[in-house]
C-alpha cells in the first residue's frame, strides 16, 4: 500500500500562487512516476490578500489545518511575512532553520564547489523581540539559553551524521558577547564531545563571513545563532546564485515547514517566470525529511538535468521559459529517470 501524506499548501501572495502550483504538479508526477508514496493537498490562505479580505494574515482555519497536516510546504506571501511564518514557526515549535547552499549546474553567479548547510537556531537571540527604546534609545535584549542552544547544536551533529557530512562549525562572537555567544559556543562544545565520529571547529562571526565568500568550499555545516545566521543564509545564498535556487525548512521533532527563501517577489508577479528551483528545492527537503529519499533523490536530479541542458530556463537563469514549462520540463525529467531506474 502506498504511504499517504497530507501535506498542507500556502501559496501566499505574488508569485507564491504561480510557483505553488506548477510545484505540485511536479510533486504528482513524482508520486506517480515512482510509486510507493502519495499525497492529499489541502490549500491553505495566508497573507496580504487574505487580510485585506478578511482583516487577519493567519487565519485560524489556516493554522487548524496546518496543524492537520503531516507537513506544510510554505511558498511565499507579501508584506505580512512577519505576521505569518513567524508566528507558525513560534506556534509549532519549529526550532531549527535549515538552510543548504549547493551549487548547481549552469546557475549564473553560482560558484563552484558550494556544498554546505546553516543550522540557524529559530526561537531566541535577537529575535526574541524583547526591546524598548524612546526617540533617544533603543534596547533589544538577546536571549541565549542552554536549553535552545543545546537542541539546536544537538540537530547539527545529528544532520551532518545523518547526512554523511563531516565536520560542524560553531559561530559565534564569544570574544566580544561572553554571556550570550560564550554559552552558546560552551554548548556547542559539550555536544561535539557526543559526536565524536563528526569533526568540530568555531569561528568568530565576522571571520566566517569573510571565509564563506573566499573560500566556501571549505565550510560543511554551519550552527549559529538566529541574527547571524540570518544574515550569513543569505550571503550563502548569493554565492550559489541567489534567491531562485535557495530552499529552507524550519525543523521541529515532530513537525516542518519547508520554504523557499524568497518572498513574494512583487517585481516579476503576474508575468507567470519565476524561477520554481528554490520551491522545488524546499519539496526535496520535504521528501527527505518524510523519508522518501529515493524520491528526494530523483527529484533533485530531475531538476539537476534540466538546469544542465539549459534549454527550459527561466529569465533569471538566463532563459526564456515560464514558471510552467520548467516545472513541466522538470516533470518529464522525473519520467524518464523513473523509466530507467
Ligand atoms: P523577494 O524575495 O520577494 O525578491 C527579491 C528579488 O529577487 C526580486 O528582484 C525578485 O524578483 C527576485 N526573486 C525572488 N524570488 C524569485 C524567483 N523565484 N524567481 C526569480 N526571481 C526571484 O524579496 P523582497 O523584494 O525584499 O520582498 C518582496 C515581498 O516579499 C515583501 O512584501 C516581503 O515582506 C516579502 N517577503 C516574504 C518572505 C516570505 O514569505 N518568507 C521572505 C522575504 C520577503
Ligand atoms: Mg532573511
Amino acid at each position: 500500500m502506498a504511504k499517504r501524506y497530507r501535506v498542507s499548501v500556502i501559496p501566499g501572495d505574488g508569485v507564491g500562487p504561480e510557483i505553488a502550483f506548477p510545484v505540485l504538479g511536479v510533486l504528482e508526477t513524482l508520486s506517480e512516476a515512482l510509486g510507493g508514496f502519495r499525497f492529499e493537498f489541502l490549500c491553505l490562505d495566508a497573507g496580504d490578500e487574505v487580510k485585506r479580505r478578511t482583516g487577519v494574515a493567519l487565519p485560524e482555519e489556516t493554522l487548524e489545518g496546518v496543524k492537520g497536516s503531516d507537513v506544510c510546504l510554505f511558498i511565499a506571501v507579501g508584506e505580512t511575512a512577519s505576521e505569518v511564518i513567524l508566528p507558525l514557526r513560534q506556534r509549532l515549535n519549529l526550532y531549527a532553520n535549515v538552510r543548504p547552499a549547493k551549487t548547481y549546474p549552469n546557475v549564473p553567479h553560482g560558484r563552484p564547489g558550494v556544498d554546505l548547510v546553516i543550522v540557524r537556531e529559530n526561537t531566541e537571540g535577537l529575535y526574541r523581540r524583547v526591546e524598548d527604546g524612546t526617540e533617544d534609545w533603543g534596547v533589544s535584549m538577546r536571549v541565549i539559553t542552554r536549553r535552545a542552544s543545546e537542541r539546536i547544536a544537538r540537530f547539527a551533529f545529528e544532520l551532518a551524521r545523518r547526512e554523511g557530512r563531516g565536520r560542524v562549525t560553531c559561530v559565534h562572537k564569544a570574544n566580544v558577547l561572553k554571556s550570550t555567544c560564550g554559552l552558546f559556543r560552551d554548548v556547542c562544545r559539550e555536544v561535539a564531545l557526543q559526536y565524536p565520529e563528526v569533526g568540530f571547529d568555531e569561528m568568530y562571526v565576522d571571520a566566517c563571513a569573510l571565509r564563506l565568500v573566499m573560500n566556501p568550499g571549505a565550510f560543511d555545516v554551519i550552527v549559529t545563532t538566529n541574527l547571524f545566521g540570518d544574515i550569513l543564509s543569505d550571503l550563502t545564498a548569493g554565492l550559489v546564485g541567489g534567491l531562485g535556487m535557495a530552499p529552507s525548512g524550519n525543523i521541529g521533532d515532530d513537525f516542518a515547514i519547508f520554504e523557499p527563501v524568497h518572498g513574494s517577489a512583487p517585481d516579476i508577479a503576474g508575468k507567470g517566470i519565476a524561477n520554481p528551483s528554490a520551491a522545488i528545492l524546499s519539496a526535496k527537503m520535504m521528501l527527505d525529511w518524510l523519508g522518501e529519499k529515493r524520491g528526494a533523490e530523483v527529484l533533485e536530479r530531475a531538476l539537476i538535468e534540466v538546469l544542465k541542458e539549459g534549454r527550459i530556463l527561466t529569465p533569471d537563469l538566463g532563459g526564456r521559459a515560464k514558471t510552467q514549462e520548467m516545472a513541466e520540463a522538470v516533470s518529464q525529467k522525473i519520467r524518464e529517470i523513473a523509466e530507467v531506474i
